[in-house]
């Protein structure tokens, strides 16, 4: 994880460097830190969050026009001034700033420490100042790429050296792009952090550099061979970054749901669907569906979607279990990597193993340009727009439509025909949407009412037992409640003993499929004084006999359910985390994007 920006050009870095590293902060924030050359190395870092760091040490008066900054998510070495980045060599002419782990840094260590070099701190990253020190012979570009060379594991770097005008950038397995705007050149872990000063971008590829000077970018790779790349236009603007009158982004997120689901659809669905999927999915015998995180309760929702819908068998795993537990794949598989940023280590691996395996591969994506866009065969962008909260939402309900789309394509490619009552289905999602944030007010109550207690469960069955996993998620992510989901009949088998008068249980209790079976659920948790939150379906006032509290739904059919359901699940666990004062958007410990494994 960890965020990193870089500035070379006319005006004063330091400004430049904060505001990148404000929008980097989902990437992590547990320490952040600024160096600006300026003749000399002016060094600032420190534990804290970045508003902190800055006015602590003023950051933002530093001078020079030349500089590279970080925000941290620790790996190796707790969060303490010592190991916030960026880190100097023992001249403290080379400074440099690292996402991602250096995996043979204890050789590395016994060997710069017997060549005489002290380390300050307890981070992996260090060794590389160490290193590029012990190379350099007044070239810093050849010295970091001799260091990259002794280097295994992976790393987005931004290196200085206090007599040369350059930045020099590398990557491997973490992202790092390059940004340019006439002689100002800018380099970010993401694009968002430049956004507000260039939407030209070159992405950088793994194993290679960029070598930074005002008015010029070269590009080499680890060979010192020049690489033509040219820069990519980025389509998101600055607007769509900022918060918009929301107290925080994950409530922006979740209101703009309906737009960003139509984003998704747009252009996708008429008469029939159209993706540009081709690579002979028909042929595919086996689907599988692969990533982390809330981009896996997507993955469970599309395993039933795509039997569903397509009548193709289908898989989901864990991308850290995908890539490590031999997988049998082959040429006939489908595997599906879905993942907002694009750059989760895990999934990105987990591809790689699937592309060796000979598998066709496909990635369900929000960020354009992404690794994990780029690396896969095909792809479908959700188009969901930049998500900052670092819990996931319009991305996921983004996915979700995806997800369906894939499995009409796929149905239609296999000789079906086009539901077109679910394509209507879907195209009026956005506007049932619509009516479930009307709801706000109502969620906000119950949210006074339960944020108190100290567990919850959440129930689903069939397509929306993965939606109860979701809610739970959001609700731990963001409010620090422990929380579970689980299939609903499931509950007879281990959590009922948990029930009382204390444990909050969400039902999704929709009408249609299983319905009766949930209610009978419902009933064993009242019989046991549980306190019921129920999501139902609109003029379903029976439930009320039973729960302690409803939330209406409408209704829609029941593969596009968790469409809906989700967002009321979205807004409770907001509202309970915003009522207990915690930072919505910056979960303790979490990142948004997880580029370690
Ligand atoms: C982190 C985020 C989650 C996200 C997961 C997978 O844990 O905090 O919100 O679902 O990574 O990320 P991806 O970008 O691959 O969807």
């Amino acid at each position: 994880m960890c965020g990193i920006v870089g500035y070379i050009g006319k005006r004063e870095a330091a400004p430049i460097l904060l505001s990148g590293l404000k929008r980097l902060e989902y990437r992590g924030y547990d320490s952040a830190g600024m160096v600006i050359v300026n003749g000399s190395l002016q060094l600032m870092k420190d534990k804290g969050r970045i508003e902190d760091v800055d006015s602590a040490h003023g950051l933002r008066d530093m001078k020079g026009k030349m500089g590279i900054a970080h925000t941290r998510w620790a790996t190796h070495g707790e969060p303490s001034t010592e190991n916030a980045h960026p880190h100097v060599d023992c001249t403290g002419d080379i400074a440099i700033v690292h996402n991602g782990i250096i995996e043979n840094y204890n050789t590395l260590k016994e060997l710069l420490e017997s060549e005489g070099h002290e380390m300050k701190s307890g981070t992996d990253s260090e060794i590389l100042a160490h290193l590029i020190e012990k190379f350099y012979c007044d070239d810093l570009a050849a010295a970091v790429r001799k260091s990259l060379l002794q280097v295994q594991g992976t790393y987005g770097i931004a290196v200085v050296h206090r007599k040369e005008s350059k930045i020099v950038v590398a990557r491997n397995g973490s992202p790092l792009i390059v940004g340019v705007k006439g002689d100002e050149m800018f380099t970010a872990s993401d694009a968002s952090a430049i956004l507000e000063h260039t939407k030209k971008m070159i992405y950088l590829d793994d194993k290679e550099m960029g070598i930074l000077e005002k008015g010029k970018v070269t590009i080499k790779n680890l060979r010192d061979e020049k690489v033509n790349k040219c820069h990519e236009e980025i389509g998101w603007d600055l607007e769509q970054i900022e918060k918009g009158g929301y107290k925080h982004f994950m409530l922006k997120e979740i209101f703009e749901q309906p737009d960003s689901l139509k984003n998704t659809m747009r252009g996708r669905l008429g008469k029939n669907v159209k993706l540009s999927i081709n690579g002979s999915v028909e042929n595919c015998r086996r689907v599988i569906l692969v990533a982390c995180g809330t981009s896996w309760h997507s993955a469970l929702i599309g395993r039933y979607l795509i039997e569903g819908i397509a009548k193709v068998p289908t898989e989901v795993d864990y991308a850290s279990e995908f890539r490590y537990r031999d997988p049998l794949v082959s040429k006939d598989d489908l595997v599906v990597f879905i993942s907002q940023s694009g750059e989760t280590a895990d999934t990105l691996a987990a591809l790689k193993e699937a592309k060796k395996r000979g598998a066709k591969t496909l990635g369900i994506v929000n960020v354009v340009g992404s690794t994990i866009a780029r690396e896969a065969e095909m792809g479908i962008y959700t188009h969901a727009g930049p998500e900052i909260g670092v819990a996931s939402t319009k991305a996921f309900t983004s996915q979700l439509v995806a997800l369906v789309l894939l499995a009409m394509d796929l149905k239609v490619k296999k000789g079906g025909k086009i539901d077109e009552k679910l394509a209507r289905e879907l195209n009026r999602i956005p506007e049932k949407i619509d009516a479930v944030l009307e709801e706000e007010r109502k969620v906000k109550a119950i949210a006074r009412k339960v944020a108190g207690h100290p567990n919850f469960l959440y129930l689903g069955r069939g397509i929306n037992y993965p939606v109860a996993l979701e809610g739970a998620l959001k609700l731990k992510e963001i409010s620090y409640i422990h929380a579970e989901g689980y299939p609903a009949a499931e509950m007879k088998h281990g959590p009922i003993a948990l029930i009382d008068e204390n444990m909050p249980v969400v039902f999704i209790a929709n009408r249609g499929r299983g319905y009766e079976k949930i209610i009978s659920n419902m009933e064993e948790v009242k019989a046991r004084q549980g306190k019921i939150i129920a999501i139902a379906t609109e003029g379903d006032e029976e439930i009320k006999r039973l729960a302690d509290w409803v939330i209406h739904v409408p209704r829609t059919i029941d593969d596009l359910t968790p469409l809906i359901n989700v967002i009321p699940l979205q807004l409770l666990a907001y509202y309970v985390a915003d009522m207990k004062c915690y930072d919505v958007d910056k979960p303790r410990n979490l990142a948004k994007s997880v580029t370690v494994e």
